[in-house]
């Protein structure tokens, strides 16, 4: 079979493509912006004739989440005889499914898990919560300024490690459709709940570097963050979500162990696992 990967400059897309490989299987990477990525082809989810090129001779698709191309996404692969999807969603599409787990009612992610799983294949989707990886964003406010300034401090999430998200993608391809996957909905978070706060506070305990933490308020928070975020019904969306989990344990979902057989990885982990992103 071969395997389309989409998002192909993503971090979980490039993990996915890494484990495949290593399995020698065989993989087309597609980006909006391949750039000189050795191999990657460029895909426009747009455009009908671009999907149709990248999806020649695919049978497995790992998809990024993309409302406004979904449906010509399902056209192109029922035309092309793809037998399986997985798609990278989100774990707030779980206000679709009434477990309010993470109340982000009008998610895109919900329209497009609701198109995609229409189609006639297998589809998986798989539901990380917030991204370890996120961390990134945060060293660069760390370099420019020495401090990392956001609101909600003591909100809870529960962070999931990039390659356990990928990791789950790839027991999933490696399956193939036909069995227990099909049309399986993967709720996914790390292994504890944690304030931001203490997030916070290990990355000056593993990697030395000292973290000069600033509160935002709310107020504060929206005018700093629309410059990055560019959609304020989004950014109210995610503000009015961290502030209804400051106190609040976030649920842990025990996904990542019981698909691929290994514990998810640990925030301290993704630290080590990354040791340049705050350290030079
Ligand atoms: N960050 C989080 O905490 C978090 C939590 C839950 C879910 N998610 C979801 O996970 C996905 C990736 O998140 P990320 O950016 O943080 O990680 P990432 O794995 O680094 O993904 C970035 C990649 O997403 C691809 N992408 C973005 N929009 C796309 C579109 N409309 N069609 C096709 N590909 C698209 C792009 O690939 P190319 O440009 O190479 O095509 C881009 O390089 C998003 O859908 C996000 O909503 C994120």
């Amino acid at each position: 079979m071969s395997i389309l990967i989409t998002g192909g400059r993503g971090k979980i897309a490039r993990a996915v493509h890494a484990g495949l490989v290593a399995q020698g299987r065989d993989v087309r990477v597609a980006s909006r912006e391949p750039g000189d990525r050795l191999g990657a082809i460029a895909l426009n989810p747009a455009d009908p004739v671009s999907l149709a090129t990248a999806l020649d001779g695919i049978t497995q698709v790992f998809l990024y989440a993309d409302p406004a191309t979904a449906e010509l996404f399902v056209e192109a692969a029922e035309t092309a005889g793809v037998k399986q999807v997985v798609l990278l969603s989100s774990l707030s599409a779980q206000a679709d499914s009434g477990n309010g787990s993470e109340d982000l009612a009008g998610d895109p992610h919900i329209g497009a898990e609701r198109v995609i799983a229409g189609g006639a294949y297998a589809t998986t989707r798989l539901q990380p919560g917030t991204f370890m990886s996120n961390a990134i964003f945060w060293s660069y406010q760390l370099r420019a300024s020495g401090q990392i300034r956001l609101p909600y401090l003591d909100a809870e999430e529960a962070p999931i490690h990039e390659q356990d998200i990928a990791d789950v993608a790839l027991k999933v391809l490696l399956d193939g459709p036909g069995g227990a996957h099909d049309g399986a909905v993967y709720p996914m978070t790390g292994p504890e709940s944690m304030t931001r706060r203490h997030q916070l506070g290990l990355i000056t305990e593993v990697t030395g570097v000292p973290v000069e933490v600033v509160e935002l308020t709310p107020d504060q928070a929206f005018e700093e963050m629309s410059s990055t975020m560019r959609d304020p019904a989004r950014l109210a969306l995610l503000m009015a979500y961290w502030a209804s989990r400051v106190g609040s344990p976030h649920p842990l979902e025990q996904t990542v162990e019981l698909v691929t057989g290994h514990p998810a990885r640990t925030f301290t982990q993704w630290l080590h696992d990354n040791p340049t992103v705050y350290s030079n």
